[in-house]
């Protein structure tokens, strides 16, 4: 595995993204301990988009409970369909939150996060955790995110 990130300064979110995945791939490949490839994966997005807070919740007995993550501390229990994880978790789907103040019964683990999106990692029909990542502007995700961010759990499931 290599040990070094590359980043791309310049290039738009979707050239970001592509460049990344290969690196991502090759990453967790070799490693089969599911939380420190959610620990280095935390790690990436972070580095890479700068994002507020980038981190995994893991499904323990019926909960949400804290994994690996970048950013300021966070809540370390949530329970089903509870807050923007909770519903994600839910319903088994991508959420995109634009505006997390509008987003009823959204837990704001910090008052700068502005918009939102959780995506599921789904082994077997079977939600096992979800990779949730704030931001501090409104609008910061669309389907671009949703997309990339979609492929990057699939790498995630042993
Ligand atoms: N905002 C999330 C809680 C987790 S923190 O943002 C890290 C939610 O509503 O589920």
């Amino acid at each position: 595995m290599s040990e070094t990130l590359t980043i791309l300064n310049d290039g738009n979110k979707e050239e970001q993204y592509l460049n990344l995945l290969p690196q991502i791939a090759s990453l967790v490949a070799g490693e089969t301990d599911q939380i420190a490839n959610f620990a280095n994966v935390s790690a990436v997005l972070k580095t890479a988009f700068n994002f507020l807070w980038v981190g995994f919740y893991r499904v323990v007995q019926q909960e949400l409970v804290l994994g690996p993550f970048q950013g300021p501390i966070a809540c370390t229990r949530i329970a089903y369909g509870k807050g923007v994880c909770g519903q994600s978790w839910k319903q088994g789907a991508t959420l995109i939150v634009p505006d997390v103040n509008q987003f009823s019964g959204h837990i704001a683990c910090s008052s700068l996060s502005q918009s939102e999106i959780v995506v599921p990692l789904i082994d077997h029909d079977e939600v096992i955790a979800v990779l949730d990542i704030d931001s501090e502007q409104l609008n910061m995700f669309d389907d671009i995110d949703q997309k990339y961010l979609e492929m990057i759990v699939t790498y995630l499931i042993r």
